[in-house]
């Protein structure tokens, strides 16, 4: 059974009650527990783990540190998506597929929110869709992992 990994960066551990009328009412809790029904629902044969920090730092070794256990990383970068340079060059660096998740439509959004440094690193990305977002990635991710 492969291992996918679920990785959330800052104030997504706020999900439920910040900004609501953006990011909705479903905190993370729920998000995972979806994930892990949709997952055995579908049968895609995966064992899903859950990592979230505020520090650009804890996210990178979480990075490092999954490989070699993981087969792919769903990840919402939070706001270190338009910022770090480090995360994209961990994404690059350590060889399995990462898919980029974000709850609200980026391009509908602020200006500095339309551009994503870790993109370009990533398999793909999905915006927009709010928790389905993360339903979306982990079918995203499967279908790359020949599991879907
Ligand atoms: C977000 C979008 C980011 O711009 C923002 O900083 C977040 C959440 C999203 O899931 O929509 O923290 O990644």
């Amino acid at each position: 059974m492969k291992e996918i990994l679920v990785l959330n960066g800052p104030n997504l551990n706020l999900l439920g009650m910040r900004e609501p009328g953006i990011y909705g009412k479903t905190t993370l809790a729920d998000i995972q527990e979806n994930l892990r029904q949709v997952a055995a629902d579908l049968d895609l044969d995966v064992k899903l783990s859950f990592f979230q920090s505020n520090s650009e730092g804890a996210l990178i070794d979480e990075l490092h540190n999954a490989m070699g256990q993981v087969a792919g990383v769903i990840f919402n970068p939070g706001a270190y998506t338009h910022t770090s340079i480090a995360l994209r060059d961990a994404i690059a660096a350590v060889g399995y597929p990462v898919v980029e998740v974000h709850l609200s439509n980026l391009h509908a959004r602020e200006e500095f929110r339309r551009v994503s440094m870790v993109a370009e690193a990533c398999a793909g990305t999905i915006s927009g869709f709010g928790p389905r977002s993360y339903t979306l990635g982990l079918l995203a991710l499967a279908g790359i992992l020949g599991k879907g």
